[in-house]
């Protein structure tokens, strides 16, 4: 979703932003900006489409910079930000969503200002300047210190004005990256790691500014705090795709490698002696996440252990009943999703512990667990999570009591791969329009995964589901050739077999993904570790993107990092 880069030093700043901006990229955006300051004069630059990293503007030692995933309003280069108050001296970017924006707008329009987007955004630098303008010294700070007092909803904002940067977070990312004699301000650690490893993490609530050298900050209460530096241990990856056509290939690839490194995550132990002592775990994530908590779920309630999976998005029907005696699991890739962080939050208001399995070293979500299990999987560019669920359904199984012998699962899947890739490409020319998944206990995560990838890269309309719910109305859109795939583990073999004959007599096409073959499967895919039966799946996804003209890496209308409720 939308990113931020700000930038305060002693050179030129614009190449900073301009590739920094390209760095944010992965997040997904339809449009972007910058603005800086010369001698004291604002300039700024705004439109659609990609980042170009040739120098635009004038030189500038302060400056922003954005990336626009538009929620309110079309991508239009109106639209995008900055947005600059109407007396053009002030520029602010935005990450999040201000619930208030029209009862503010009708308020700054009734003191005569002017708006030219559909932003809830272009409220910010005009309430700056309202404020600004209110205060007897005309101050700036005053006037971001009283907006952001007035601002609801979930926002990470960088203004300028002059010389003087201001920023602030409530319930967005926003960090700020320290080096010699310079300060970077971002929505994520990508853009200056090359620069610096060292940061400061903004709490929620906190805010600051930079000027003439010095940085202040302070928590939400206007108390000054103190700039604890942190060092970030995360790659960006640079080395780009690495020879593959795709980041989602590549990283589909690296899965031979990042099971391995998922097992090697030192704390399971930790947090097995944790879970012991909850008469109830609940595991919640939204999208890949959640269907990797389906078979957490189903891993851990085999081994008798009471465990819920929980949508973050749906979470409100849980709340009546968090307390101390549950636990709770969290997955996420990013760190940063809203939903997931509203939860959390409630959660740890009802005094529940929260183990975070998550990929993102120093995001929101990292920050908030008590007990960290890290995916370990390093950045997953692509926008379809991949070798994040396969981290997340490894380390499920360890803390399930599962022995994994990582080695053995890592040679079999270097094995395989390729032999599944090459089925994935034979098999694109059977799925025209529509897919159904079936699988039962993990294989529905399986199932629901599979299908969540054809969706979201190929546009193809695809439904996971459970097996035994075919024959409770699915069935009836089973004709001619219509494609099922089939995932078998061992103990739901038989049931998934008789599920596929109901679906053969009907004329379904079974591709069956199993550890044997069987004469229902009119294709067959062999896989002997479930937890694998996903690769299969996100190969087929792959490739059908790409049979279509599509790039599986950017799907339409979707985000990496999903910042927004
Ligand atoms: C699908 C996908 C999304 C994410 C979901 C949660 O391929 O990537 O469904 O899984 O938005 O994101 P994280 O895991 O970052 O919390």
């Amino acid at each position: 979703m939308c990113g931020i880069i700000a930038f305060v030093g002693k050179e030129d700043g614009r190449k900073f932003v301009l590739e920094g901006l390209k760095k944010l990229d992965y997040r997904g955006y339809d449009s972007w900006g910058i603005a800086g300051v010369n001698n004291d004069e604002l300039w700024h630059y705004k439109t659609t489409g990609l980042v170009k990293t040739e120098l635009i503007g004038k030189e500038s030692h302060i400056i922003i910079g954005h990336t626009r995933w538009c929620t309110h309003g079309k991508v239009t280069k109106e639209n995008a930000h900055p947005h600059v108050s109407n007396d053009e001296k002030i520029a602010a970017v935005h990450n999040g969503i201000i619930d208030n924006y029209l009862e503010l707008k009708e308020m700054l329009e009734k003191e005569g200002y002017k708006f030219y987007s559909d932003t809830d955004t272009e409220v910010i630098p005009n309430l700056i300047s309202y404020y600004t303008n209110k205060n007897p010294e005309k101050n700036f700070i005053e006037g971001f210190k009283q907006t952001i007092k007035q601002l609801k909803g979930s926002f990470a904002i960088a203004a300028l004005h002059e010389k003087t940067l201001a920023f602030a977070r409530v319930n967005s990312p926003l960090l700020i990256g320290v080096a010699e004699g310079e300060i970077y301000i971002a929505s994520d650690a990508a853009p200056f790691l090359e620069k610096t490893n060292k940061a400061v993490f903004l709490n929620e609530g906190d805010w600051g500014y930079y000027e003439k050298g010095n940085m202040y900050l302070f928590d939400k209460n206007e108390k000054p705090i103190e700039a604890k530096t942190e060092e970030i241990h995360w790659q960006y990856n640079e080395q780009g795709k690495n020879g593959y056509s795709h980041f989602m290939l590549k990283e589909i690839y690296e899965q031979v490698n990042t099971i391995v490194n998922a097992a090697a995550q030192p704390n399971i132990q930790n947090a097995k002696d944790e879970i012991k002592k909850f008469s109830e775990i609940l595991l919640v994530g939204s999208g890949t996440s959640y269907n990797a908590c389906l078979a957490g779920a189903s891993f851990l309630s085999k081994k008798n252990i009471k465990a819920i999976p929980v949508l973050a998005s749906e979470y409100q029907l849980h709340v009546p009943f968090f307390d101390k005696e549950k636990i709770m699991i969290i997955v996420s890739q990013s760190g940063e999703t809203a939903d997931l962080i509203e939860v959390v939050n409630e959660a740890k208001n009802a005094g529940m512990k929260i183990i975070g399995i998550i990929n993102v070293p120093g995001s929101t979500l990292w920050r908030k667990s008590d007990i960290l299990l890290g995916m370990n999987a390093g950045q997953e560019i692509g926008v379809a999570s991949t070798k994040a669920y396969t981290s997340t359904l490894t380390i499920f199984s360890l803390l399930a009591g599962e022995k994994i012998d990582e080695t053995e699962l890592s040679k079999y899947t270097n094995e395989k791969i390729k032999e599944w890739h090459e089925q994935a490409k034979e098999l694109i020319q059977k799925i025209k329009k529509d897919l159904f998944v079936i699988g039962k206990e993990e294989a529905l995560s399986y199932a629901m995964e599979t299908a969540l990838k054809v969706k979201e890269i190929s546009y193809i309309r695809a439904e996971g589901l459970a097996a035994g719910e075919l024959k409770h109305g699915t069935l009836a859109l089973i004709e001619e050739d219509v494609p099922v795939i089939s995932i078998a583990t061992k103990e739901t073999r038989q049931d998934l077999i008789n599920n596929a004959l109901e679906i053969k007599s009907r004329g379904g096409f079974i591709i069956g993904i199993d550890s044997k073959t069987h004469p229902c499967y009119d294709y067959f895919i062999s896989c002997k570790y479930p937890i694998l039966s996903i690769i299969p799946g996100q190969l087929l996804a792959y490739e059908l993107a790409i049979s279509k003209g599509y790039n599986p890496d950017k799907p339409r209308n979707l985000a990496k990092s999903v910042t927004v409720k």
